[in-house]
């Protein structure tokens, strides 16, 4: 496995419409693999394709506890919501392309969504709350959609900002470095 760098915003790439799997093979599958070793490192509960400079479909979630005697991952390809839940749940939410901000999300509490796993085989899932919250995350994220853009257009603007003013203060260390 591999560690793979993670795009921040803003980042042209991260607002992009993620491309179909074709085929889960062996290339993807090692995609999905490195991607989770990625996000276990970070460390996050999620990390979809595009945060990776890979647009397409792919997401990958574990959102077990860190004392859990097994982990939890999921690799999905194309993964397809078939039916949400009438009542939403909020979560204080974050996300490895925006390091350091968090805020309230409310998103439908419970999914049942339909992907392609590793081994290339359809499968279903239904899944509520902290589970379907972060599945929902990555699917955003294969729509070009970050947790920020759920915000106000003024509370969005300021996490922006902060973002680039940061990584202006990141490009002169490494200058002055
Ligand atoms: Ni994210």
């Amino acid at each position: 496995m591999a560690m793979l760098p993670i795009i921040t915003a803003p980042d042209p790439r991260l607002k992009q419409v993620a491309k179909p799997v074709e085929r889960v093979d062996a290339r993807t599958r090692k995609l999905m693999d490195d991607m989770l070793e990625t996000m276990y490192a970070a460390p996050g509960i999620g990390l979809a394709a595009p945060q990776v400079g890979v647009g397409q479909r792919i997401i990958v979630v574990d959102v077990s506890p860190d004392d859990a005697p097994e982990r939890q991952p999921y690799r999905m390809a194309n993964p397809q919501l078939l039916w949400v839940s009438e009542d939403d749940a909020t979560y204080n939410e974050g996300c490895l392309s925006v390091p350091e901000h968090y805020a309230d999300v409310a998103r439908p509490r419970a999914i049942r969504v339909r992907y392609v796993d590793e081994n290339d085989e359809i499968r279903e899932l239904e899944a509520e709350g902290l589970l379907a919250t972060c599945i929902q995350h990555e699917m955003d994220h294969l729509e070009g959609i970050l947790f920020i853009d759920h915000l106000t257009a003024l509370k969005r603007n300021i996490i922006l900002r902060k973002l680039l003013k940061a990584r202006k203060t990141t490009d002169a260390e490494v200058r002055a470095g």
